[in-house]
């Protein structure tokens, strides 16, 4: 019973779309009417410009600290992996914005940080370092997050199991996430910041 209510603590955290919510409050257009169609921070800032993005960013990054640090009370570990997963999948996917929400990026950093300071720290470094060069920051996101199993394993002595799992869950994510945005950089099309 407790894990699912974690699951549902944590799905309902993500459905609260940073990007929909100060679209709506400061400008009201729809952010997933423009650019990228994704209610994420990448798409706030494009749209919205730095301020309303800075803003997504911390908001989407806080959901993701919030329920892990709600599911780790009340589930220990494998809580802390469940809420991660759930608030990554109600960002994904809010049933109360029909289904139709971000890339999960900024939560998952939230999510990770929480996890694994260390894991984290490394993927978004080297996020920013493949954004900073290419300017995409879908590839930036999406290597750093594939990156993520592959640190694990680096970082985590004895192997941790459920640890590795939710890493690869996160890395799967965000390639299916991102599959559109994978076919546009293959083609030379992808957006730049
Ligand atoms: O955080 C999402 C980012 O990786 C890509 O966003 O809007 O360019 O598809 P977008």
């Amino acid at each position: 019973m407790k894990y699912f209510i974690i699951a549902i603590i944590s799905y309902l955290l993500g459905n609260i779309s940073t990007a929909y919510i100060l679209g709506k409050i400061f400008t009201k257009k729809d952010v997933r009417d423009y650019g990228s169609g994704s209610a994420g921070a990448t798409n706030a800032l494009r749209t919205f410009g730095k301020k309303i993005g800075a803003m997504v960013l911390l908001g989407d990054v806080l959901k993701g600290v919030i329920a892990v640090v709600i599911g780790k009370n009340i589930g220990a570990d494998i809580g802390a992996y469940l809420a991660g997963a759930f608030v990554i999948i109600g960002h994904n996917w809010p049933a109360l914005l029909g289904f139709k929400g971000g890339k999960g990026v900024a939560t998952t950093i939230g999510v990770v940080l929480m996890i694994n300071i260390k894991l984290a720290l490394t993927c978004v470094l080297l996020g920013i370092i493949i954004i900073a060069i290419t300017r995409m920051v879908s590839l930036g996101s999406v290597s750093g997050m594939a990156l993520a199993p592959v640190v694990a394993i680096v970082f985590t002595k004895p192997f941790d199991l459920a640890f590795f799992i939710f890493c690869l869950f996160v890395a799967g994510m965000s390639i299916y996430r991102h599959k559109d945005n994978i076919k546009r950089i293959m083609n030379g099309t992808e957006r730049k910041i």
